[in-house]
């Protein structure tokens, strides 16, 4: 691992407290509110903290990792599931020293067989996870099945919320979910494409306080992300923000984002079993309870 060669005290004791990667999944209610960007920039701020980072495209059906970042995968998921193509073929080297494992694209032999590629990528991965520090697994939006397996397989959720009414309906909708199964799982509100960040604050302020009262829990608020036509600019070039402009405003509010991250403890326990063998399992939670 990058960090554990850089600095010799450190392997020992984290591979005591940690045996698996740290996974975080980047979520929300609505799609098209930024998860993609937020996963990709986080990401290489990540590993600019040498930490290594591995995003994986869970938008399993119609990702687009690999197109923001400007990189041509010859494999996706869909190579390790149907032609049993092993993971370090498929996984890209990223911009900024990040790993990708890219998604396809509307490939039709993958629909319907959600549980065998989960499967199939566990066993995958058995020999690779312990190359990556961190995984952010950017996910679909809404609460299909798949992407509840995701989420409720990390050890912390992102949600992104934007002001748009639709959208803070279903990230409630989200919290519900993901309290009912695991009220402890970590979920940290990043409203986006705010005015101002006290729009977004105000918007956290709101949604906490339902999760208060209704659901008997709550949420983190990991600062808001303002509208920055940087950003658009960034996906449309193809070079993620944190390279391109590191000193936009939206980078600054990753970086906060990113000590946030880091200043919530994980559950040990969850964090024992393989990752894959955890969205697996939830599947199996959610199959049961939503049929
Ligand atoms: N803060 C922002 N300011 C300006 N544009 C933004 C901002 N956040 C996201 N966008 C733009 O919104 C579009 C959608 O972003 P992105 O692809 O990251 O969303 P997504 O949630 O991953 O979408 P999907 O649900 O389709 O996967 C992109 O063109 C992106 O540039
Ligand atoms: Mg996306």
């Amino acid at each position: 691992m990058q960090g554990n060669q850089q600095l010799n005290t450190v392997p020992e004791i984290k591979q005591k407290q940690v045996a698996v990667p740290e996974i975080i999944s980047v979520t929300s209610g609505k799609g098209g509110v930024g998860k993609s960007s937020v996963s990709v920039n986080l990401a290489i701020l990540m590993q600019q903290l040498r930490k290594k980072v591995l995003v994986l495209d869970a938008d399993i059906h119609l990702g687009n990792v690999d197109l923001i970042c400007g990189v041509r995968s010859r494999y996706t998921i869909a190579d390790v599931v149907t032609k049993n193509i092993p993971l370090n073929e498929v996984i890209v080297k990223g911009p900024g020293g990040i790993d990708i494992l890219p998604a396809s694209s509307a490939v039709s032999e993958l629909i319907e067989m959600e549980d065998v590629i989960l499967r199939k990528l566990a066993s995958a991965f058995a020999g690779l996870q312990r190359a990556y520090d961190t995984i952010i697994v950017d996910t679909g939006a809404g609460i299909a099945s798949t992407v509840l397996s995701f989420v409720l397989g990390s050890d912390k959720v992102i949600l992104l919320v934007t002001p748009d009414p639709a959208s803070i309906a279903d990230a409630y909708a989200v919290i519900k979910v993901i309290k009912h199964w695991r009220v402890a799982l970590p979920v940290v509100m990043v409203p986006n494409r705010v005015k101002t960040e006290a729009e977004g604050e105000s918007i956290y302020k709101k949604m906490n306080l339902m999760v208060q009262k209704f659901l008997s829990s709550f949420i983190d608020y990991g600062g808001s992300i303002v509208e920055d036509e940087h950003l658009s600019r960034s996906v449309k070039l193809q070079q993620p923000l944190v390279l391109g402009a590191p000193n936009a405003p939206v980078v600054r509010t990753l970086k906060l984002l990113n000590r946030k991250l880091m200043g919530i403890p994980i559950n040990q326990e969850h964090a024992k079993s393989s990752f894959f063998d955890r969205f697996i399992a939830n599947r199996r939670l959610n199959a049961e309870e939503l049929v």
